[in-house]
């Protein structure tokens, strides 16, 4: 008995030791992205690209587009003739394989006229589930009109687009995150870089002798039992 309450005390104070207070909650999702050309039919969806940020905290994301066709391109022109609409559907894919749509939308001309260079700004709430997605464009010819042969000319076929992470601003808690931060930046200006490992990776030395202490507790107990 005295011998799992070492094991515990051995354990808990190996993992102080090794800063509890890192280890946080990270995650990665992907974005399968799907957009609408067709004037005339406007539930067809087809495949523009995928999206894949392999964490969320960092929000470091890997955008993979196709280039858009011909044939494709002059359905942009089309919807932007028509002052339509380009919309795009956004599947998030989570870890458990969980999915989760929605649907935004942006004048075609401005597209356009921003020559495909968009933004993708997702949004997520504090568990790292998201709350929703938006494209906008950064730059735009405001009052630019649509039908000018200016836009209609553009001969660009590759979308460029930046992802962009919101965190939610947190309701009012404790205030742990600056006292964090302050513990990371000062662990920086020691040198220390911050340990992304999983929890078996970094505690498997702390981990392993107690698995191995209760085992040959639980052998000791059972030999003393016959
Ligand atoms: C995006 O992901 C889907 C599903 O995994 C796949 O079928 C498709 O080929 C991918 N598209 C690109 C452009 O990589």
């Amino acid at each position: 008995m005295l011998g799992k309450v070492n094991c515990i005390a051995i354990l808990l104070l190996g993992l102080f030791t090794s800063g509890w207070g890192f280890l946080e909650h990270d995650s990665w999702i992907t974005v399968e992205l799907q957009h609408a050309l067709s004037s005339t039919n406007p539930e067809q969806f087809s495949d523009r690209g995928n999206i894949t940020i392999a964490s969320l905290n960092s929000g470091q994301s890997n955008v993979v587009q196709d280039s858009l066709t011909k044939r494709e391109l002059e359905s942009i022109k089309v919807l932007a003739k028509r002052d339509d609409f380009y919309r795009v559907k956004a599947t998030v894919v989570y870890p458990n394989g969980n999915k989760q749509q929605f649907l935004t939308s942006t004048k075609a001309c401005s597209l356009l006229q921003a020559q495909f260079n968009d933004i993708l700004w997702i949004s997520l709430d504090a568990n790292g589930f998201v709350t929703g997605i938006t494209t906008s464009q950064d730059t735009v010819t405001k009052g630019a009109d649509c039908g000018t042969s200016d836009v209609l000319q553009i001969q660009e076929t590759s979308f460029n687009t930046d992802v962009i992470i919101r965190h939610s601003e947190l309701a009012p808690v404790p205030d742990t995150g600056s006292f964090i931060q302050k513990f990371e930046r000062e662990a920086k200006e020691r040198g220390e870089v911050r340990d992304n490992r999983g929890f078996f990776a970094k505690y498997w030395m702390y981990i392993v002798p107690v698995v191995l202490l209760v085992l040959i507790s639980g052998a000791t107990n059972q030999d003393a039992a016959k």
